[in-house]
């Protein structure tokens, strides 16, 4: 098992001038619920919490989100943003790029994005997002949470999901080394943030061309109604374009659930 330490991230987070504070804990319920936590007491902005375990591990919709120990990247970002909040929502979009344009970098895997928050390779996913807005005493803050499959090699038949490691095509004695992963991965966020007003609708045009969905016949589930159509765009806020069967095209800002039907 290769380490993911803090004082490593920190000094590679200062030679690279980026804004993060790392933290790393060996278990924590969860590294979503432990920053809402700090965002409530007060924490600055910039703040990421790395976990080696879960005991809570959160996805959407009420998922759990569960991964062996210190195999993969589970960790968290609280941020306190000036833009106005409307545009949170693009934070979540940017790390997800963020997170391909990391993988891209350090390994010849070019993942692609299931709109919203999914990261798949080959069919199967490999990563999470988790976006949460929190309220506190000072002020609104926003956390968000992402998961990635890198070293594990077993998932249960159930789940449709892979890992870096297990996608390589030339399989590897040794793991994946987490912590460059994770420095490369810091190093894109900080980047693609710097895009959430001018140069986000370039951004979501790299998105575009790593879509999953684009193309495909789909369900989605929106405020509980079931929607089918066929995913044809993103507009220029990332939102999904689908053509609906009555030749009309719905975009749809959000969504409990999008599968892809055969
Ligand atoms: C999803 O796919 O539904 C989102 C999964 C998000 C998982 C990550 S792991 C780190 C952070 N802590 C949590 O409890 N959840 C997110």
């Amino acid at each position: 098992m290769n380490v993911i330490d803090a004082q490593t991230l920190n000094s590679e987070c200062h030679d690279r001038a980026l804004p993060w504070r790392v933290e790393v804990v060996d278990e924590i319920t969860s590294t979503n619920d432990a920053l809402r936590e700090l965002a409530q007491k007060g924490s600055a902005s910039d703040l990421v919490l790395f976990a080696e375990s879960q005991t809570a591990g959160r996805g959407r919709r009420d998922h759990r989100w569960v991964t062996p120990r210190g195999l993969d990247l589970m960790f968290s970002l609280l941020m306190r943003p000036t833009v106005p909040v409307p545009l949170w929502p693009r934070y979540t979009t940017l790390a997800a790029l963020a997170v391909c344009l990391a993988i891209e970098k350090q390994l010849p895997l070019k993942p692609h994005i299931k709109w919203p928050n999914d990261l798949y390779l080959n069919e199967l996913k490999i990563s999470g997002l988790l976006a949460e807005v929190v309220s506190t005493a000072h002020g609104t803050a926003f956390v968000l949470g992402i998961g990635l499959n890198v070293n594990t090699l077993d998932f249960p038949p159930d789940l449709s999901a892979t890992s870096l490691l297990k996608e390589l095509k030339t399989p590897l004695l040794r793991e994946l080394d987490r912590q460059s992963l994770a420095v490369a991965i810091l190093e894109q966020l900080h980047g693609q943030f710097q895009r959430i007003e001018l140069g986000y609708h370039e951004a979501v045009g790299e998105v575009r061309s790593r879509s999953w969905l684009l193309g495909k016949q789909i369900r989605a589930t929106v405020d509980g109604n079931e929607l089918f159509g066929r995913a044809v765009d993103l507009n220029a806020e990332g939102h999904l374009l689908v053509a609906l069967r009555d030749g009309s095209v719905a975009s749809i800002t959000s969504a409990e659930g999008v599968r892809q039907v055969l």
